[in-house]
Formats: C-alpha cells, sequence, structure tokens
C-alpha cells in the first residue's frame, strides 16, 4: 500500500503587539489639546526637572522630558546641579519651585549622587506638585484608592492595557517585582481595576507556577530574559517594563520576546512598549495639576 505522506501543519499564531509609540504619540496629542485649552484660559501648565550631577543615562531621560513638554506645549525648566551639590541647595531650590507659580509639577531625577539623601529631598516637594506620586501623601491616596497623581510608568501601563482592549475586572494579574516606582503601585492600579492581584518578588517560591496563572503579566525586575516562554499561559498580556542593555549592546526588556510572543496574547516590545508611555503619564499630571491650581 502506498505511503500517503501528511505533512501536519501547525498553527502558530503570534501575540498582538502592543505599539506603545503609536498610543504615546496619541495620549500625546490629547494632552496637547488640553495644554492649548489651559493655555487659553490663563494657565500654561509648567514643568522643572531637578538634575543632579552628569549621569549620562539621566541627562537622555531629561532631555527626552524637555523634548516632551516642548511638544506638548507644556513650559519647562530644567535646573542642572553640579555633582557636589549638597542637600541644602537642592531643597533650596525645590522651595522656590513650591513657591513658583508658573511651575505645576516638579520632579528630581533620580538617582540622586551617592551620599544624597533621596527621601528627605524628595519630602520637600509640594504634594500637590508631586507629579511623580512618589509622596507619601499620593502613595497613601492611591492606597485609599482615591488618587490624584497617578505613578507615571504603572498609570502608562493601565494605558497600553485600556487602548488594547484589554478589561482588568476578575483577570488574575500577576507583579513581577515589589519596586516602590513601579511594583507596588501598579499592583495598586490593577486592584483599583478590581483585577485579582498577586505580588512575586525575589524570595518567591517557584515564581513561574504564580506567573503561569496569568491572565496579565507585568514584568519590572531589570533582568533580561527573566520571564521565559515556559512561565506564561497561552494567551496571556505580558507587559515589559524592563529596559536593560544585553550582552550585544542593544536595549532588552526583562521578558525573552522572541520566545514568549509564540505563547502570549499580547505583548509590549522593549523599545516602544511601556518607555514611551512614561513620560506620557507625566505630562498627563502636569497638566492635571496646572487645572487643579485652577480650583
Ligand atoms: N529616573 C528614572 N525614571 C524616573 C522617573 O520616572 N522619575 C524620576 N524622578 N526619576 C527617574
Amino acid at each position: 500500500m502506498a505511503m500517503v505522506k501528511i505533512k501536519a501543519k501547525v498553527k502558530t499564531k503570534m501575540a498582538k503587539i502592543i505599539d506603545g509609540k503609536a498610543i504615546s504619540k496619541a495620549e500625546r496629542e490629547k494632552i496637547a489639546k488640553e495644554a492649548e485649552e489651559l493655555k487659553n484660559s490663563g494657565i500654561l501648565p509648567g514643568l522643572a526637572v531637578i538634575i543632579v550631577g552628569d549621569d549620562p543615562a539621566s541627562a537622555v531621560y531629561v532631555r527626552n522630558k524637555e523634548r516632551a513638554c516642548e511638544e506638548a506645549g507644556i513650559y519647562s525648566e530644567v535646573i542642572r546641579m553640579p555633582e557636589n551639590a549638597s542637600e541644602e541647595e537642592i531643597i533650596a531650590n525645590i522651595e522656590a519651585l513650591n513657591a513658583n507659580g508658573k511651575i505645576h509639577g516638579i520632579l528630581v531625577q533620580l538617582p540622586l549622587p551617592k551620599g544624597l539623601d533621596e527621601t528627605k529631598i524628595l519630602s520637600h516637594i509640594k504634594a500637590s506638585k508631586d507629579v511623580d506620586a512618589f509622596l507619601p501623601e499620593n502613595v497613601g491616596l492611591l492606597s485609599l484608592g482615591r488618587p490624584d497623581m497617578l505613578p507615571c510608568t504603572p498609570a502608562g501601563v493601565m494605558t497600553l492595557l485600556a487602548e488594547s482592549g484589554i478589561d482588568v475586572c476578575g483577570k488574575e494579574c500577576v507583579v513581577v517585582g515589589r519596586s516602590n516606582i513601579v511594583g507596588k503601585p501598579m499592583a495598586m492600579l490593577l486592584l483599583l481595576q478590581n483585577g485579582t492581584v498577586t505580588v512575586c518578588h525575589s524570595k518567591t517560591k517557584n515564581i513561574a507556577d504564580i506567573t503561569r496563572r496569568a491572565d496579565i503579566l507585568v514584568c519590572a525586575v531589570g533582568k533580561p530574559k527573566f520571564i521565559t516562554a515556559d512561565m506564561v499561559k497561552s494567551g496571556a498580556c505580558v507587559i515589559d517594563v524592563g529596559i536593560n542593555r544585553g550582552d550585544d549592546g542593544k536595549l532588552c526588556g526583562d521578558v525573552d520576546f522572541e520566545n514568549v510572543k509564540e505563547i502570549a496574547g499580547y505583548i509590549t516590545p522593549v523599545p516602544g512598549g511601556v518607555g514611551p508611555m512614561t513620560i506620557t503619564s507625566l505630562l498627563k499630571n502636569t497638566v492635571k495639576s496646572a487645572k487643579n491650581s485652577q480650583k
């Protein structure tokens, strides 16, 4: 009997790539319109950034913030201070910005040079101008479920989910990383939208068993390829907050993108995923703070 060879066709369905650049662009256009309306009503939203020392990565971030403000029609000031600036000198600049009516948002670029007390310095920013949402008052309001300023990167992730049509309500959400800037506020925002939230960290046992449960998986640990395909449920939405420099010198996230995209339903690339959203949230907070100042 003649053998009939049947070539098996394995249908692979690749994840939808969430385009953070495009979503960010559309959001920034909306922000620019709001800024224009505010300006016409007599308030030009203004952001001040304090940068201390000459860390090259921080210099790039600050330049990007300046450019984004300019494109959105938001006034911006950058205060550059030397590496050896004292806590008192930095705090004096913050106090002056607190009292400056042209400034609605104050951001101290982190990390600060070694030896400076970050918590002490940041505590001098007026809560209503805390556009990073780092201060205890803003963290507390978020925990109570009535946020004023939203933490920038987590808020950017929520926008990516919403714009991709992903409803958080009732979903298993797993956040990997428990930093004050991303992991913890991310968990709070997902909870606020009625997700069932688990936070994993460096002491978590059997982490893959937990990440495999996730409908929405957010990773922010700062380790290249930390999330591998075997840690992801088929069809899950995988959000990569990591920005790492790979051995090849290229930017890469915390997720093994090439392999995970074969399993996931949605995935954010690095670069071009979460990254552009952080500055977008900062612009939003600045406009919000300017609006609040009208009240
Ligand atoms: N350094 C890197 N990202 C950030 C941020 O979002 N805010 C501040 N203040 N510093 C940073």
